[in-house]
């Protein structure tokens, strides 16, 4: 089965957000946005810009008729400043328009009166005066403290790893509509519709009841629009209901990358205690996690970090200890792997400093330490289904593990200007969101008349061919062709009360929820069916179409069943809930059973250093990866694929860069690299487990969309085994991302600093 919707993405016939055709009377809206990163905000002046051609109304917080708040979790972020600036490219005023240069040039009107505060861009920083968006968490199991004394190797590390921009292709846009009764009608690129519906009804002080949102499909979403949609919805229905005009606000690539949140930096300390034999006896790590300005999904980021500490391997003794820190940077948010992957990488770089250390290799730690069935995570809940020794042998042998070590060996030995690492990435990811609450959803089902089907549920399509897997669940269910299913724009007023397309479970969650409307009505079906030629209801079944038993004439079809069931007056409707069974935490001890299952695999990767010039290549990644029964094994490829590479991206060359006045470096695709086509791997080879799949699982196929990232976190262990063949002896800090800068101070790290030092003094 193939994703349903590619043909039409390059035909250009699918329909973003900016294809759906301009209403009529529509004004276009442009952000003000704070030229500081902290400070009072004593005036905004608004008259130049007033007086703008074209410019017909210009919204500050005082316009807001209901609250100014749109905090997800914590109430701590206005939708538009008011007394006080938090980080740059915080929106102050909302510009509405004739036309969007009208709005883009009134904007250069605008000047607002700050007067400066003390900045802050370092979690530390942030954490020694206090700036805690909410209090520590610690994850603890067995006496880590005390089992230090007891190890014969005992290591400690400082590890930090970089933020990320999501660069979505689509950016953030929103598209609103005045409706009858003084609601209000949002087109959003969001993953969110029910987030984006909740906070419009706040700002507007409605009830949700009175605000419809409605997603056709993301150009890509990546967790920047699980709660970063929110601000630009809110905002386009504050003028659709102020001026009882539609109003489209879409911002321009440099926009988005200055006003939204990325993936949150960490800076982290750790410990690592083993015995003699390489077993890991405990494990302490303290986390700084860079927040930004307000909380938005940071304390869940937070404590999926925490539930990833250990990655794949079972530790006996943890404490882990995880901060929120406050900073004056747009807030951070969710992306792919949600804080996971930030926990993975100190956890790699702890195994990686240690064996370092003892001279032998990380392997040799990874392997021996691999999680196994029935052990504990830190957070009590038993590994079940472990794949986590199968993933890594299946990949040692399949990837042949020893002749690609022999081989990188004997290149560095032939060679002084490059060199070639390797490293082995195993991963562990849990599946639902940690909030038990949020697992649920629904779908609403309609067969119409004709045979055809109309599918509504939760879950918003950006890319990941969740709306293909939902299809191919209902028609597998109805026994029915794919060609006659329709999946409907994710919509408020049809399915209500959903929780984001996120945290990889939005295929389980929705395709359970479509899973148990078909089957209710393919019961139904089957029952009339049973009645109407007074055949037994057991054995009855449509396949292909077909209505098969013995004593139902043969030309029943699908098409026939469905019209004799309407004369019939039966419900052709259907609309089912689902709630993942199972799944609790307890946040007063730290412990539960937060997911549904855990997905498993091993990446093995090398690249090659350019010991001249710093630069490098990423030769290969081969994945042994735990899909378990993938129904759609095209698209779960391409997540793998698509995973990897953003990890990789992640790890390598992307660097998300602020000066210390908290303004954005990186602001545009010149100072910021994503992977290319020259940058991925020449080789990515994605091999699938034997694996049972999961009951909790769609179709017992194991969710997809997170756990690939963290294979990325082996590429920047394979550079650095390439970088220190060339420098045994360098004291390389455990800093991501491994850019071509960094590599370089590894190689020549006294000739680095000392042309750092001279260009400083320049
Ligand atoms: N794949 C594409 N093409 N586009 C995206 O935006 N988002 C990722 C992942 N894969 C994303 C993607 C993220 S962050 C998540 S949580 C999952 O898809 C969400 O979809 P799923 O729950 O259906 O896996
Ligand atoms: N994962 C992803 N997104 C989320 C989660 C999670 O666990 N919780 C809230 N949003
Ligand atoms: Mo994904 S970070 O859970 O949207």
């Amino acid at each position: 089965m193939n994703h349903l919707d590619p043909q039409r993405h390059v035909r250009g016939e699918s329909q973003y957000l900016d294809d759906v055709p301009v209403q009529q009377g529509t004004l276009y809206a442009a952000v003000y946005e704070s030229p500081l990163a902290h400070g009072i905000l004593k005036n905004i002046d608004l008259r130049a810009a007033l007086k703008a051609p074209g410019v017909v109304r210009i919204l500050t917080a005082a316009d807001i008729p209901g609250q100014n708040q749109i905090g997800g979790i914590v109430p701590d972020e206005p939708l538009l400043a008011e007394g006080h600036v938090h980080f740059r490219g915080q929106p102050v005023a909302l510009v509405l328009a004739r036309t969007e240069a009208q709005a883009h040039a009134a904007l250069k009107l605008i000047t607002a009166d700050i007067e400066p505060l003390p900045i802050i861009t370092d979690p530390r920083q942030a954490a020694a005066q206090g700036e805690l968006i909410v209090p520590p968490r610690t994850f603890r199991i067995g006496d880590s403290a005390g089992t230090f004394a007891g190890c014969d190797y005992v290591f400690e590390g400082v590890a930090e790893s970089g933020g990320q921009e999501h660069l979505y292709i689509e950016t953030q846009a929103a598209y609103a509509f005045p409706t009858e009764l003084g609601g209000v009608k949002i087109i959003s690129s969001t993953q969110g519709p029910t987030a984006v519906q909740r906070h419009c009804a706040v700002v507007l002080g409605m009830g949700m009841h009175q605000i419809e949102v409605d997603v056709t499909r993301l150009g890509g979403g990546f967790g920047g629009k699980e709660d970063q949609a929110t601000p630009w919805g809110c905002l386009a229905a504050l003028g659709a209901f102020v001026v009882k005009k539609p109003v489209k606000l879409v911002l321009d690539r440099m926009a988005d990358m200055r006003m939204t949140g990325k993936r949150h930096p960490y800076s982290s300390d750790f410990k690592i205690g083993l015995s003699a034999d390489l077993k890991i006896l405990a494990y302490e790590v303290t986390y700084y996690q860079n927040a930004g300005a307000s909380a938005d999904l940071s304390p869940a980021v937070l404590e999926r970090t925490l539930f990833h500490t250990t990655n794949a391997y079972c530790i006996p003794n943890v404490t882990a200890t995880a901060n929120s820190c406050r900073t004056n940077l747009p807030p951070n948010t969710a992306f792919r792997g949600f804080g996971g992957p930030q926990g993975m990488f100190v956890i790699e770089s702890a195994i990686t400093k240690a064996a370092e250390e003892l001279g032998v290799l990380p392997s040799e730690i990874q392997r021996r330490n691999l999680l196994r069935e029935g052990d504990l995570f830190p957070y009590r809940q038993p590994a079940e289904g472990c794949h986590a020794e199968q993933a890594w042998d299946t990949a040692a042998s399949l990837f042949d593990l020893a002749g690609e070590r022999a081989a990188v060996a004997k290149f560095n030995q032939e060679n002084q200007l490059f060199k070639k690492g390797l490293a082995l990435m195993p991963i562990c990811f849990g599946i639902s969101f940690t909030k038990t609450f949020m697992n649920q959803t629904r779908a609403l089902v309609h067969i119409y008349t004709d045979g055809s089907v109309g599918i509504s549920t939760g879950a918003v399509e950006m890319g990941q061919g969740v709306n293909t897997k939902i299809a191919q669940v209902a028609a597998t269910t109805l026994g029915i062709s794919i060609n006659r299913i329709k999946i409907e724009t994710t919509n408020t007023t049809r399915v209500a009360n959903t929780s984001p397309s996120a945290a990889s479970a939005t295929a389980d969650l929705n395709g359970k929820a479509t899973q148990l409307a078909c089957q209710a009505l393919r019961e139904r079906l089957l029952r009339h069916a049973s009645t109407e030629f007074a055949v037994e209801f057991e054995g009855i079944t449509i396949e292909n179409e077909q209505v098969l038993a013995a004593g139902i004439p043969a030309e029943t079809t699908w098409e026939k069943l469905v019209s004799s069931a309407f004369v019939r007056r039966v419900a052709l409707t259907e609309n089912a809930h689902y709630a993942t069974p199972g799944v609790h935490f307890d946040a007063g001890t730290e412990s539960g059973h937060p997911f549904a299952y855990h997905v498993y695999g091993t990446a093995l990767t090398t690249a090659t250093v350019d010991c001249l010039r710093g630069t490098y290549t990423i030769d290969s990644v081969r994945i042994a990866h735990d899909f378990g029964q993938s129904f759609s094994p095209a698209i779960d490829r391409g997540q793998i694929e698509g995973g990897a590479v953003q990890g990789i991206g992640w790890m390598t060359l992307e660097e998300v860069s602020y000066n210390d006045q908290g303004r954005l470096l990186s602001n545009s695709l010149n100072s910021y690299k994503i992977p290319d086509l020259y940058s991925v791997p020449a080789v990515l080879d994605v091999h699938f487990l034997d694996t049972p799949g999961h009951p909790n699982a769609i179709l017992r196929s194991k969710a997809v969309g997170e756990p690939p990232l963290m294979y990325g976190i082996g590429a920047y262990f394979a550079l650095r085994d390439a970088v220190r063949a060339f420098q045994p002896s360098v004291a390389l800090p455990l800093v991501a991302p491994m850019t071509p800068e960094r590599v370089l101070g590894g190689l020549y790290p006294e000739f680095v600093a000392e042309s750092a030092s001279r260009m400083l003094a320049k």
